[in-house]
């Protein structure tokens, strides 16, 4: 509503959306309608931040030689975490998917720009970290816009962040925060896709909410 108020129709669905939101990784390679990217970045603008100092960079990846230098550091980390686990775990980790990055039709690298001026330091003397919290909180945004248009996004952290910043050519105080694959799922699930396969699955929440 125009108000600012929200009614009980309007939360069931924002609750419905939370539900259905997902890490996608099985993308179809249907290109985005030209509206919606720059939709969803403009709902991510709207996102929190520490002093109000904005400090999310947002790098659209459409070379071809800055996605096939993203995809072979995924190839390299994906084998070293492989390497890190034994028997059943290591066939596991070897048949999941864990990144789109080859049909998704849009790549967002996400960046942390750590000299803002922006927000002249409020906040962040205390909690340095609060800089790259406030891109977090504009990922969260950009993923639950996404959904609400039927967009998917899958993000991919095994990766190693210097040579994406490298092939982006970004400054070199900019830190990566995430790698982002952007399209249309192939489907719509409302369970983890770690979950179906058993990897995890999520677990009672009751344990993580302490009272002092
Ligand atoms: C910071 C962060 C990094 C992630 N990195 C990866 C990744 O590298 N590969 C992947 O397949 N999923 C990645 N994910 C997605 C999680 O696996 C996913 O959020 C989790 O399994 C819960 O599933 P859901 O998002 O569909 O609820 C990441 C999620 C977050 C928040």
């Amino acid at each position: 509503m125009s108000d600012g108020t929200f009614d009980d129709a309007f939360v069931d669905d924002l609750d419905r959306l939370f539900r259905w939101r997902r890490d996608v990784r099985r993308f179809s390679r249907e290109p985005l309608e030209s509206h919606l990217l720059p939709e969803i970045l403009e709902a991510a603008e709207l996102s929190p931040s520490v002093g109000n100092s904005q400090p999310w960079r947002w790098v659209e990846v459409q070379t071809k030689a800055a996605r096939e230098a993203v995809r072979d550091s995924f190839v390299r980390c994906n084998a070293e975490a492989l390497d890190g686990y034994t028997g059943e775990r290591a066939q596991l980790y070897s048949s999941l998917k864990l990144a789109g990055l080859d049909d998704a039709p849009v790549h967002l690298a996400v960046f942390c720009e750590p000299d803002v001026d922006q927000g002249h330091g409020l906040g962040r003397h205390t909690v340095p970290e609060t800089l790259e919290y406030s891109v977090v909180t504009a990922i969260t945004t950009l993923w639950l816009a996404a959904r609400a248009r039927g967009v998917g996004i899958g993000w991919v952290s095994i990766l190693e962040p210097n040579e994406v910043a490298a092939a982006l050519a970004v400054p070199p105080t900019w830190k990566l925060v995430g790698y982002l694959c952007i399209g249309y799922p192939e489907r719509e699930n409302d369970v983890p896709e770690l979950e179906r396969v058993g990897w995890q699955s999520r677990t009672d929440s009751e344990k993580r909410h302490l009272i002092r």
